[in-house]
């Protein structure tokens, strides 16, 4: 287990989570990566550590260059604890180890640990000279919880951003001109997806406090390291962050005897002959984190689902809830279904689509099983709300 070098006495010494499928509830179905930086300068820095259970292998790491011992300054970038979950441990081995971190970090760091470590709380602008290097810090609230910060150094021009610009992907690879370009960027949009949307605000601020950086590498702490697709991935964060999603829809539903996928399919025609792109996707076979990567840069959201017991399915109640804490916007919604005599559903999912602030499309409710006819008005009323809205 080597350290990778970036730069001269600036290494990854991070750990590789091959095996990690599910990061509470977002599938991963590529692993994923905490990333851990060390600095050998005069004074001996650690950027950020490792989820608990791989600490040997971050130790392993930083040992192959420095007695671990040596450590004199910690950075805690973010509380959460795939990336502080290293820290009590090292720090019975790093006894005298400050640790730089945001005033909420400090507050985060104690409410986790209990434990009253050498702390020093630092602002934006703030920096601190290692060497012949600087640190500066540059807080960055709710990207992705109160206590995140970035750290730059402004001799290499490196950014470490913590959770921005991350995605989880398990690799042998540690930079972005060694890995493929396209599945970097879906993983860094689901990354987005499923992480980082509900803060869009928050992202416009720390895009707009990074500009005067001249950033040459961007060594995030999940994932891959970029320096030769940086402008893309500004870019990409920029158009995220706004809420531009492009004319696609997403068509979410789930069906108990086949009625509420007659009506998904007879709305996915609408949006084709108005040429929109429209993907189905049944909860039964998508993943919700997956869903929310599309709906990432879907402008159209139609979410389906009979009524079972006087409500919406449960995999349909599960989205809903997802979609709403992730809380996309300048959405345009529709809710669809069948039912047999109470049709609740419906109404229950329109109800949680408008309180996600969406502009709301009419409902489509059909009793038991739709016929062709029922299915052709279907599509033809719809085409003329989208003629209608655009
Ligand atoms: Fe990768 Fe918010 O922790």
């Amino acid at each position: 287990m080597k350290p990778i070098k970036l730069k001269e006495g600036i290494y990854w010494v991070g750990g590789i989570d091959w095996d990690i499928r599910n990061f509470h509830g977002y599938l991963t179905q590529r692993g994923t990566t905490y990333n851990a930086y060390l600095i050998v300068d005069e004074k001996v820095t650690l950027i950020d550590t490792v989820k608990h259970y791989l600490f040997e292998e971050m130790m392993e790491r930083i040992s192959a260059i420095i007695d671990p011992a040596k450590i004199d300054y910690i950075v805690a970038n973010h509380v959460e604890m795939d990336h502080s979950g290293g820290l009590p441990r090292l720090l019975e081995v790093a006894k005298n180890a400050g640790i730089y971190t945001s005033p909420n970090g400090e507050k985060g760091l104690k409410a986790h640990y209990k434990k009253d470590w050498k702390f020093h709380v630092v602002k934006s602008g703030d920096s601190l000279n290692i060497g012949r290097y600087n640190l500066t810090f540059v807080q960055t609230p709710m990207v992705h919880w109160p206590d995140n910060m970035v750290t730059y150094l402004p001799e290499e021009q490196i950014l470490f951003s913590n959770d921005a610009f991350g995605q989880h992907i398990a690799s042998a690879e540690r930079f972005d001109d060694e890995f493929p370009r396209d599945i970097m960027l879906d993983e860094a949009a689901k990354y987005y997806a499923n992480i980082v949307m509900p803060y869009g605000a928050q992202v416009q601020k720390t895009l707009d406090s990074l500009k005067h950086l001249d950033v040459g590498m961007i060594a995030p702490s999940h994932g891959i390291i970029w320096r030769s697709r940086i402008p893309e991935i500004l870019s990409e964060y920029k158009t995220w962050s706004n809420n531009e999603p492009t004319e696609k829809a997403a068509i979410v539903y789930d069906s108990m005897w086949g009625s509420t996928e007659h009506v998904a399919y007879a709305i996915q025609n609408a949006f084709e002959n108005r040429g929109i792109p429209a993907r189905l996707m049944n909860l039964r076979t998508n993943h919700i984190s997956d869903i929310m990567t599309y709906i990432l840069t879907a402008k159209y959201i139609c979410v389906g689902s009979p009524t079972l017991n006087s409500n919406m399915l449960p995999t349909v109640a599960g989205f809903l809830a997802y979609l709403k804490g992730l809380s996309p916007k300048k959405r345009i919604a529709l809710a669809f279904g069948s039912y047999g005599w109470g049709g609740q559903s419906i109404g229950q999912i329109e109800g949680t689509l408008k309180e996600c602030d969406f502009q709301l499309l009419e409902m489509v409710r059909i009793l038991y099983v739709p016929d062709d006819g029922q299915l052709q008005e279907v599509t033809a009323k719809l085409e003329q709300e989208i003629i209608a809205i655009n």
